[in-house]
């Protein structure tokens, strides 16, 4: 079995970023919840941001404490290279999120688009959720987008869960309050349609 550092490192040294199934030309849906919920100096944290443009997005809205966390270093490369001299600005943390040391109560957004659905063993799940719990402030929000049930079973050949926003929610547990979700349909590419479900918390 490839692991899975080695699988996205393949992905992305061999596809370009804006062919990628996931890829989308700016993060609005993103963007427009981050800045429903954190002021300008927030601290957020893109959580298997991957070569997405949300910190493209953030930085041009004008935050400026962010921080890009992927195990895929040739994703985060390709961020920087794009991003060229504002990169500095960023932190940029090479990890996978089940085992990264993050710092304690530090973010007021955490932010994933795509990534919590390939988690499809329940300790890895325990395990991405005591992160959460640990690195993000109380009164802090979490946005986490996943595929929705008409959702493709699989992306980058990988298996996924795919939730409805109970479920996603419950994932979480008791120390999040939903305070909202919202389905988008997201075009691939190549032209398809994939379901995706944004589940946007509270962390009490
Ligand atoms: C489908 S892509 C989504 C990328 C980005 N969030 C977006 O919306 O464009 C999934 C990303 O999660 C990263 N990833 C997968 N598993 C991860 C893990 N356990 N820890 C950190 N990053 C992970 C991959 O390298 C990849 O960049």
């Amino acid at each position: 079995m490839v692991d899975r550092r080695q699988h996205w490192e393949t992905v992305y040294s061999t596809r370009a970023a804006d062919q990628v199934g996931w890829f989308q030309p700016h993060a609005a849906s993103s963007l427009r919840l981050i800045e429903g919920s954190a002021d300008r100096d927030a601290h957020v944290i893109d959580v298997g941001g991957g070569a997405s443009v949300l910190v493209d997005d953030l930085l041009d809205a004008g935050y400026r404490n962010l921080t890009v966390l992927d195990l895929a270093d040739s994703a985060l490369a390709a961020s920087r290279a794009r991003l060229g001299r504002r990169a500095r600005s960023v932190q940029w943390i090479d990890a996978d999120i089940t085992r990264a040391e993050l710092p304690a109560a530090r973010y007021d957004v955490w932010h994933d688009r795509a990534v919590f659905h390939f988690l499809t063993d329940p300790a890895d799940r325990a395990r991405y959720v005591a992160q959460v719990l640990k690195s993000v402030k109380p009164g802090g929000h979490v946005i986490v987008a996943a595929f929705g049930p008409g959702g493709p079973l699989q992306c980058s050949g990988l298996d996924v869960v795919r939730y409805v926003p109970d479920a996603l929610h419950a994932e979480f547990g008791a120390a999040f309050r939903m305070l909202r979700h919202e389905t988008e349909i997201h075009r691939t590419p190549a032209g398809g349609e994939q379901e995706f479900v944004y589940c946007y918390c509270r962390r009490i």
